[in-house]
């Protein structure tokens, strides 16, 4: 019995020790602050810290890691968070949307805070930071509407 258990523990720490050869992707290019929704509106500073925390890690050009986002296999997982994520939605590129896209990413925003889908759940799990409040998302949705209004 303690063999299998040692033999066990080897072989899981051989698998994570290899995994780490596994080359980590990162999410950083260059960005053009021009396009950025946080350029192109005049969000107030409470709302820009929010979706920086909250929402800019996988929709957006620039991902700040956390220490173990360079370990795998969270590496990979974030890495596929953000493919997807940034292909849905990305807030440095919002600007080069057209009005029509803008709109109805607006309003998916809007909907996802709403119902509590963003940010994902297995993200915040560990980014106790990036969870929204109910005042967090009161504000932040009073906001969207207005923006959203403006179209
Ligand atoms: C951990 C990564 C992650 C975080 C953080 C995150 N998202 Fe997402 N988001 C995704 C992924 C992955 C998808 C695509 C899959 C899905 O819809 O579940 C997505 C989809 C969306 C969509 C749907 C876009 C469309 O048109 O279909 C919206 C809108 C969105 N996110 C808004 C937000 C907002 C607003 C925040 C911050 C409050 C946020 N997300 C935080 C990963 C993330």
């Amino acid at each position: 019995m303690k063999k299998t258990i040692k033999t066990g523990t080897i072989i899981i720490i051989i698998f994570i020790v290899g995994i780490q050869f596994i080359p980590t992707v990162s999410n950083k290019q260059p960005v053009k602050i021009s396009n950025d929704f946080i350029t192109i509106y005049d969000v107030p500073k409470g709302i820009i810290t929010q979706l920086k925390t909250s929402c800019y890690d996988c929709h957006s050009n620039n991902t700040i890691y956390p220490w173990y986002g360079k370990l795998q296999p969270m590496n990979m997982l974030m890495s596929q968070h953000i493919v997807e994520g940034k292909d849905k939605l990305n807030l440095s590129e919002f600007g080069a949307y057209s009005d029509r896209r803008k709109k109805s990413k607006l309003k998916s925003m809007i909907s996802q805070i709403k119902d509590d889908e963003m940010p994902l759940s297995s993200y915040t799990l560990l980014h106790w930071d990036a969870s929204l409040t109910e005042k967090d998302k009161k504000d932040i949705l009073i906001y969207l509407d207005k923006l959203l209004s403006s179209y």
